[in-house]
């Protein structure tokens, strides 16, 4: 069993010294339960150098449009302004800190803070404060405007990073880029058709790691796909991103449903095939069929996670189009999902079951124990999970213990 030598719940400055089992095959456990390992995610992870997917253009397309969602458990205001620029924020008063806007999305010129009424234009600016004659006489509005993330879009979905020292989003995405194309229309010119919205009692990484191996086997209905037989690929990039092109077979006369057109490929634009993008730490984004479909989700403790599953059509869907892409999404996808709904038992059951000293192992996909994991890998496997393992070693300091040697 791993060993660690600093359990402090104010050890997150700190490094938290942790040995990795040897095998490359191995996770242990207690990642996914110790609270201290959870502070170190925080700061080197989403607080860190990596981007986060926290909305698509298409959620806010007109200026004064917003929304709001959580950078793990910073709160953030994504912003068109009235200068038609988007921009993301901390969503904290930058007087006292109070949450600036609670509503998930909407529309507003301003933003006035509850507490002592300090109001904010929708370009983040500091417009007034009450009271301001008894403030010193140093105190100038322009320092006070709502503290902005660093942003950028891809797409259409944009990214916001609180690291000082992140990559440029190109080069962060690398090849993962025209996989999350071909989702995304391939132009990114989407319209949102809604939302549904869960958390999971699970650590952000047993969430994450869900994998082509468990999907028929876990989901009865997901054979309906024909995944099982598929000869689709995906790889693994070096910054922990994996990218899927999946075979799947249309089911049109499958003798398990009385109306087959839910799993139907009715967009003949595009091969019909799955094409899986699950962007590093914990952004899923998926066209199955004919959904089109982005997981903005994000921890709120070492034990749960919430996620906010988000549908598209295309702009340029007509009228029967766009239905059926409506239908599909609510009925295929998802929490409560034909194909997916099994997702939110497992995920607790593993939370629960990881509680439990030792560690867990992956086998399938896997050519050796004792050597680094691919970054190619067939449909069906679990293995690929492992290279976004090493780059999540390799960011939060760990290291792995001498072959031969337990850790
Ligand atoms: S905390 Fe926002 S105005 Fe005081
Ligand atoms: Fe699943």
């Amino acid at each position: 069993m791993a060993s660690a030598m600093n359990h402090s719940a104010d050890a997150a400055s700190q490094p938290v010294h942790f040995t990795w089992p040897a095998r490359y095959s191995d996770l242990p456990k207690e990642v996914f339960h110790r609270s201290d390992i959870y502070r170190l995610e925080l700061e080197r992870i989403f607080y860190g150098p990596e981007w986060h997917p926290v909305a698509h253009a298409a959620e806010l397309p007109n200026p004064g449009d917003f929304k709001t969602f959580q950078i793990a458990e910073t709160p953030i205001l994504i912003l068109r302004g009235d200068d038609d620029r988007v921009r993301v924020f901390v969503n904290s008063c930058t007087h006292r800190g109070t949450q600036i806007e609670t509503r998930s999305r909407g529309h507003a010129v301003e933003f006035e803070c509850p507490y002592h009424r300090w109001l904010f234009n929708n370009r983040g600016e500091l417009m007034a404060c009450p009271g301001r004659e008894r403030f010193p006489a140093e105190f100038n509005k322009q320092d006070y405007g709502l503290r902005e993330l660093r942003s950028d879009q891809f797409k259409g979905l944009i990214f916001a990073t609180m690291g000082r020292d992140a990559l440029d989003l190109d080069s962060y995405l690398g090849g993962a880029k025209p996989y999350l194309a071909t989702i995304l229309g391939g132009d990114g010119r989407l319209k949102l058709l809604g939302y549904q919205k869960t958390s999971f009692a699970t650590n952000w990484k047993e969430y994450n790691d869900n994998e082509g191996y468990h999907a028929p086997l876990l989901h009865r209905a997901f054979r309906l796909l024909r995944w099982q037989g598929g000869t689709g690929t995906f790889f693994v990039t070096e910054r922990g991103h994996m990218a899927m092109e999946a075979e799947l077979r249309d089911s049109a006369n499958s003798e398990f449903l009385n109306d087959p057109s839910i799993v139907e490929f009715k967009d003949r634009r595009v091969e019909p095939r799955s094409t899986i993008t699950a962007l590093f730490p914990m952004t899923v984004i998926v066209k199955h069929c004919d959904v089109i479909n982005v997981r903005f989700g994000f921890p709120r403790s070492p034990a749960e996670v919430e996620i906010h599953y988000a549908y598209f059509s295309h702009q340029d869907d007509d009228e029967a189009m766009l239905r059926h892409r409506l239908r599909q999404s609510s009925n295929l996808l998802g929490p409560s999902g034909l194909i997916s709904l099994e997702d939110g038992a497992v995920f607790n059951r593993l939370h629960r079951g990881d509680a439990a000293p030792g560690t867990v192992s992956y086998q399938k996909g896997v050519l050796s124990y004792d050597e680094p994991p691919a970054y190619a890998f067939q449909q069906n496997d679990e293995a690929g999970n492992l290279r976004k393992w090493e780059y999540y070693i390799k960011i939060m300091g760990f290291t792995r213990a001498a072959p031969g040697r337990s850790a």
